[in-house]
């Protein structure tokens, strides 16, 4: 994690020398300055998390200070100092936001029990945070449903990437495979789990204003930014940050990507310091990156940097089998959220669900059973209330149903001459091609090509 940043401001040397003196190591860093007008300086160019403010000051006053630091970022931590300690000045520091004040002359295991105190403020803000996601997210592995091979080698890949120190992770696959559960997944099952996991669809907002979220802004880089505000990157410090449709990310935004990615520092919009971030960056896409790489659209060092770990979900037409059981747990959520006892599915509906194409992939399957179950008023989902695109699709009669409807008569039948009849059949339907008639009736081409000298046709 990134030390802590302090600011003093205070004309007395010797204080500001103390607080470095006593404080700077490993867990603090410790800028100061001797003027208010020097302290707003350095507070822009540093952002720091806690400022010890004196309240007397050759220019502008203390008081003042809280007020316009406060105005720029509401999180800032003050602890007021007094000397000449009326308690009214420090009573309007606190009303104007300051944490604690202390009065000078001190000692510093006094400041150690104020900075103690912040800690745990801090601490406790950040569970508080933790326990609203939890309560948001408890998605781990397990939720991935699927036991199709293709699945079941992603998600090994997945499990130990997720434990591993990667900090970039590239996410591909067609709309509705599972990207976005995916990445959530990914942040809860690694050590980041108990930091944020911050999301944003670099194809929803145009690229000035994507830019200032990302990396955040300092008052006035622009006009509209009338607070300082601090990027995505700097929010997920510790955490994880998901770009959701990376390749539709400006070209200009790579750049400074991959900066982060290579320095691991942001330097807000119109600042001058570069911050220390430390986040996993999972981006997805269900772009062909390589095809916007020869497009010009797409970096091809930040493909190369993003892509050292790659996971593929495989689409749904290429894991038919994952079908059953993803109807199977869509009905018993849905069950949950609609107060219903739906049982299951009808053998036809579900042949007609894993015929289906699925074009919109895991989400579409889901928007069926949803609507399905809205629409169903029996204990099964049946046919009738699946699409139409769906409900139309020709199912193959598989040998085995005409096996069950094939009925020997009474008085028998000759086998070779049914045998001759199908031969015939399939050698009609292919227009004389042994080697599809071979697969149409599940035997080899030789025995066709036997069979139809045999039979003489
Ligand atoms: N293997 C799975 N098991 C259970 N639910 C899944 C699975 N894969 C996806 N889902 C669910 O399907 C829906 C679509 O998935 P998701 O939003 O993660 O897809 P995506 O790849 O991010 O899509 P897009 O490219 O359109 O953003 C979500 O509701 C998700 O929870
Ligand atoms: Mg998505």
């Amino acid at each position: 994690m990134r030390k802590q940043k302090i600011l003093v401001i205070d004309d007395e040397n010797l204080i500001c020398w103390s607080f470095k003196k006593k404080l700077s190591g490993k867990v603090y860093s410790i800028i100061s300055a001797d003027t208010g007008e020097e302290g707003l300086r350095l507070f822009e160019q540093h952002s720091p998390d806690i400022v010890f403010l004196d309240n007397k000051l050759p220019g502008i006053q203390g008081l003042e200070i809280v007020q316009k630091i406060k105005a720029q970022n509401e999180e800032t931590i003050i602890v007021f100092m007094t000397a000449f300690g009326t308690i009214e000045t420090a009573v309007k520091a606190m009303k104007l936001g300051a944490f604690e004040y202390i009065n000078k002359p001190f000692s510093f295991e006094e400041i150690e029990v104020i900075l103690n105190n912040i800690n745990k403020k801090i601490q406790l803000d950040n569970e508080v945070q933790i326990l609203r996601r939890q309560q948001k997210s408890e998605l781990t592995f397990d939720h991935i449903v699927g036991q199709s091979p293709s699945l079941k080698r992603i998600l090994h890949m997945a499990k130990k990437i997720a434990a591993s120190e990667a900090t970039t992770i590239l996410l591909l696959g067609a709309s509705g495979t599972g990207k976005d559960l995916m990445a959530r997944v990914i942040h809860n099952e690694s050590s980041r789990s108990s930091k944020p996991f911050v999301t944003i669809n670099c194809a929803s907002l145009p690229e000035t204003l994507l830019e200032s979220e990302l990396f955040g802004h300092e008052k006035g880089a622009f006009t509209d930014a009338k607070q300082q505000k601090k990027g995505l990157f700097e929010i997920a410090d510790g955490g994880t940050v998901f770009l959701d449709e990376i390749g539709d990310i400006h070209i200009s935004l790579q750049v400074k990507l991959l900066g982060i990615i290579e320095n691991k520092t942001v330097r807000r919009l119109g600042g001058t310091a570069d911050l220390q971030v430390d986040v996993r960056i999972i981006a997805a896409t269900n772009k062909d990156l390589q095809k916007a790489i020869i497009e010009k659209t797409f970096r091809e060092d930040l493909f190369y940097r993003l892509k050292v770990f790659q996971i593929t979900i495989p689409s749904l037409k290429e894991r038919q089998q994952d079908i059953s059981l993803l109807i199977a747990h869509f009905i018993d959520s849905f069950n949950i959220q609609f107060r219903k006892s739906i049982k299951g599915i009808s053998a036809e509906a579900e042949k007609h669900l894993i015929k289906y194409t699925w074009p919109g992939n895991i989400r579409e399957l889901k928007n069926v059973i949803e609507r399905a179950m809205i629409l169903e008023t029996g204990e099964y989902i049946n046919i009738e209330s699946l699409p139409i695109e769906i409900r139309n699709e020709q199912i193959p009669v598989s040998n085995n149903d005409c096996l069950s409807n094939f009925q020997i008569p009474e008085k028998g039948f000759s086998l070779l001459e049914v045998e001759k009849s199908l031969i015939k059949q399939a050698l009609q339907k292919t227009n004389y091609n042994q080697t599809k008639a071979a697969k149409l009736l599940g035997i080899s081409r030789d025995s066709v090509r036997y069979k139809q000298k045999k039979y003489n046709l």
